[in-house]
């Protein structure tokens, strides 16, 4: 016997179906790479114009982005452009990464709504940041 919540959870489900991609509620269901790294060699956090927040940390090793981690304060589908970020520029050449933009999230989600394509670029504006603040952080220990 199926309670009154189950009903509505069905419903809900069946409506996200309807607007989003398998890859969006899977992303947005169970992120990948959440949290904060401590000792990050970048990092940056930026709000978008909705006041919605996505951090993003990253670690760097030889080149190559070796770790990446994402929080955000914002709705599901900030949550699944942070993990779908993150899980993109790892392993990735530095400068190759700063060319993910809001395209490349959108195309490894199968795509947004128009509504929502505001978060792909809150994410990809979030990562280059956080690549800039790498390059930021090398300069100024050079000098
Ligand atoms: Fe603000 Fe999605 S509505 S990031």
């Amino acid at each position: 016997m199926t309670s009154k919540f189950d009903e509505i959870e069905q419903q809900v489900m069946t409506e996200m179906r309807r607007i989003y991609s398998k890859k969006v509620i899977d992303n947005a269901m169970n992120p990948r790479n959440v949290g904060h790294i401590k000792n990050a060699d970048g990092c940056a956090r930026v709000t978008g114009s909705c006041g919605d927040t996505i951090e993003i940390s990253i670690k760097v090793k030889k080149g190559k982005l070796s770790d990446a981690k994402f929080w955000t304060d914002g709705c599901g589908t900030s949550i699944a452009c942070g993990s779908v970020a993150t899980e993109l520029i790892k392993d990735e050449n530095i400068t190759d990464a700063l060319r993910i933009d809001s395209e490349s999230i959108l195309n490894a989600l199968g795509g947004l709504p128009e509504s929502d394509m505001h978060c792909a670029v809150l994410a990809s504006d979030t990562l280059r940041a956080a690549i800039k603040d790498y390059f930021a952080g090398i300069s100024t220990k050079r000098k």
